[in-house]
Formats: C-alpha cells, sequence, structure tokens
C-alpha cells in the first residue's frame, strides 16, 4: 500500500545552518510515528515541510503518492495541531470546531451532528457553549485537537500539542490521544523531546539529531537496540565506559576498560580486536552486592565505591566511582534491591556486575 507519507532525502537549509539533513522517512496509513529529539534537532522545520510551510532545498515530500513540493499547505490533506493552540477566544467551543466547516458552508445540520459527534469523542459534549477562557488546558487541546480533526484529514501532524500541561494530565492525555487515533484510523506524525512520551504513545519513532535521523524503529527496538551512542544517550542510558576490544569471536567479545576491568559482551560483528569501543548498560540492568570483591574479578565483575544515594519514591538511584575513576549509575525498585538501601553509606564499597547480555557496544 501506497505510504501516506514519503520524505526522500529532504534537506533544508537557513543560511549556513543544516535543519534537516537528507531525511527520507516513510509513514504508513494509520500509523503513529513520532519524531523525537533533543531542542534544535528539526522536528518542527520536518513538520513544516510536511504541511507545506516550508519548501525543501534538496529532495521531495510525497503525500499519498502526490510530489507535493509545488502546492500550497491548504491544498494538501494535512492538518496541523501545534503546541500553541491558538484557539479563536471570541467563539464558544462549539464554533471553534465547527470554523472551518463553516467557511466551506456546510449544511447547518451537517454541522451541528458532526461538531457534536466530535466533542463527543473528545469527550467535551457538555462545554459545546463555553468559552475557550472557561476550560483547562487539557480541555483546550482538546479543543484544538477536534478542531484538526474534524476535516477528517488522513494525516495529523501534532508539535508538542501536551507541552503546556501538568504531568498527570499529560499522561492521560497521551493514552487518550493514542485511543483515539486507532480509533479514527488517521495517520499521525507527532513531535516530542519526551522519550517517555515516545515510548509510550508510538507505533514507530524516528530518533533525529542536528538535521539527521539517527534511528528508524518501534518504541522496543529504539529502546534495547539504539543504533548509536547518541540514541542510547537519549533514551537513558547513563553508563558509557571507554575500552578497546581484546578478543572477540564465537559471538562474544572481551573489552578492557580502565583500571584492569574487563568487560564481556555480545559480539558485534563489525568490531574487531583493537578497535576502541564505548560499552553502554543501563542504570536498571547493573546487579549491585555488599561483598566487597577487592580487586575485579571475571565475568564483568569490579569494586567500586558509593558515592551517593538518590531517593526518588518509585526509583532508587545509587551513584558510585570505580577505582580510577569511572562514574557509574544504578537504579532499582526499592524492594527489588538485594539489600536494605537505607542501610547504604555513602563510601562504602560495593560489588558492581555488569550482565553481559545487558551491555551494548559501538565504535568510538
Ligand atoms: N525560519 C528559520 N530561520 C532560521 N533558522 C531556523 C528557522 N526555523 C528553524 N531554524 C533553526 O533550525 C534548527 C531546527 O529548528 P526546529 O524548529 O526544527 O527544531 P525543533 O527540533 O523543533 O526544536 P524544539 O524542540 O526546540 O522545538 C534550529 O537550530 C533553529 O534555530
Ligand atoms: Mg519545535
Amino acid at each position: 500500500m501506497e505510504p501516506v507519507v514519503r520524505l526522500n532525502r529532504v534537506s533544508k537549509r537557513f543560511r549556513e545552518l543544516e535543519a534537516v539533513r537528507e531525511l527520507t522517512l516513510e509513514v504508513e496509513e494509520g500509523e503513529f510515528l513520532t519524531l523525537l529529539g533533543p531542542s534544535g534537532c528539526g522536528k518542527t522545520t520536518t513538520l513544516r515541510l510536511i504541511s507545506g510551510f516550508e519548501v525543501p532545498d534538496e529532495g521531495e515530500v510525497v503525500i499519498e503518492g502526490q510530489v507535493v513540493d509545488a502546492l500550497p499547505p491548504f491544498r494538501r490533506n494535512v492538518n496541523t495541531v501545534f503546541q500553541s493552540y491558538a484557539l479563536f477566544p471570541h467563539l464558544t467551543v462549539f464554533d471553534n470546531v465547527a470554523y472551518s466547516l463553516s467557511i466551506r458552508r456546510r449544511p447547518r445540520g451537517e454541522i451541528r451532528s458532526r461538531v457534536s459527534d466530535m466533542l463527543e469523542r473528545v469527550g467535551l459534549a457538555d462545554k459545546a457553549r463555553n468559552m475557550p477562557s472557561e476550560l483547562s488546558g487539557g480541555q483546550m487541546q482538546r479543543v484544538a485537537l477536534a478542531r484538526a480533526l474534524i476535516n477528517e484529514p488522513r494525516l495529523l501532524l501534532l508539535d508538542e500539542p501536551l507541552g503546556a500541561l501538568d504531568a498527570k494530565l499529560r499522561r492521560a492525555m497521551q493514552l487518550e490521544l493514542k485511543h483515539m487515533q486507532a480509533n479514527l484510523g488517521i495517520s499521525f506524525i507527532y513531535v516530542t523531546h519526551d522519550q517517555e512520551e515516545a515510548l509510550v504513545m508510538s507505533d514507530r519513532v524516528a530518533v533525529m539529531d542536528s538535521g539527521r535521523l539517527q534511528q528508524l524503529g518501534t518504541p522496543a527496538e529504539i529502546f534495547e537496540r539504539p543504533a548509536n551512542p547518541f540514541v542510547a544517550e537519549f533514551l537513558g542510558t547513563a553508563n558509557f565506559l571507554e575500552g578497546e576490544i581484546e578478543a572477540a569471536g564465537a559471538g562474544r567479545c572481551r573489552i578492557g576498560i580502565a583500571d584492569g576491568i574487563t568487560i564481556e559482551a555480545e559480539e558485534t560483528p563489525s568490531l574487531v580486536t583493537g578497535d576502541q569501543v564505548l560499552a553502554t548498560v543501563r542504570p536498571q540492568k547493573i546487579r549491585l552486592s555488599l561483598d566487597d570483591p577487592g580487586a575485579p574479578g571475571a565475568a564483568n565483575t569490579f569494586p567500586a565505591t558509593l558515592k551517593e544515594v538518590i531517593f526518588e519514591g518509585v526509583l532508587v538511584r545509587l551513584l558510585l566511582e570505580s577505582a580510577g575513576g569511572i562514574g557509574l549509575e544504578a537504579q532499582g525498585l526499592p524492594d527489588a534491591l538485594p539489600f536494605a538501601y537505607q542501610e547504604l553509606v555513602p563510601g562504602q564499597r560495593m560489588s558492581v556486575h555488569l550482565p553481559p547480555e545487558a551491555v551494548l557496544v559501538y565504535p568510538r
């Protein structure tokens, strides 16, 4: 089936700045695709290229099989919900949602039934007669969404639509949006810099940095198998150990780190003995115990000094340092740790174990 959107090596420069570089991406019918990346990586520019508010310097934008580079925004079957949702302040909720149908001179009866139905879907049937100033942030966001969805676009672009909401409402709206998207069968391209939000909502995530696509995959793929250290760090990997491959073969490799520490990991086929590498491991995967092994042992185990215990309620974070000053962070659920975290004392020695299957290795 024809993808709803295809970006074919699209680049966009603002003077010397390459905001988007050779971006190639397809969005399938009914898919929820998220553009994820830090501030300034080119997310909004990508949406603007798709909606027609920017024209690519190179490459082409194809919507439903048609190259749209010469089409103005209003000729594309695309709607956008911006972060500042800009409702019409002098119109009621009903009239805000009805606006685009009114200017297209749809019959009154049709407008009434379509707007009522849409307000029902976003849970605002009882607010139809209210003014925007009488709504909460989350309700305003839902009006903005209803206003975009009333046109029944094949594709909806959403630029950090939940950015202004508090954490609790944001979580509720994440699920609501995801369910609404699935029910309507509309393709969403969603922009966020919040990795958790991207994981919760998306069918696939496109991770961007400096205008370039770093990885495209399902939430599980980008989280479990980050393509490079940038993606790993952006998705919460805090531990990066510099080392050199000492041996590789039979599915395994051995990496020498400073301080006499050696780490075994699954073999990365492109890496060979002598290569300089970064070994990464997520804080949740590190295993700790209270017995001091004295010196680095076999099997990915070595001593470290506890520097700080950070209690976050659901999580406990432990900051550690090896003899040679390599910093590490471990995390665990308070009840699942093999010791009582309340009894830990900064300065005490602990044993760190990095499970081989949890270590991912990248060239550096
Ligand atoms: N009209 C413009 N003129 C000049 N530079 C621009 C213009 N629009 C964007 N840029 C620059 O292009 C880069 C990408 O901007 P963009 O708005 O796409 O980032 P973003 O990923 O949406 O960031 P944020 O998360 O902060 O919204 C930034 O460095 C930005 O300053
Ligand atoms: Mg932006």
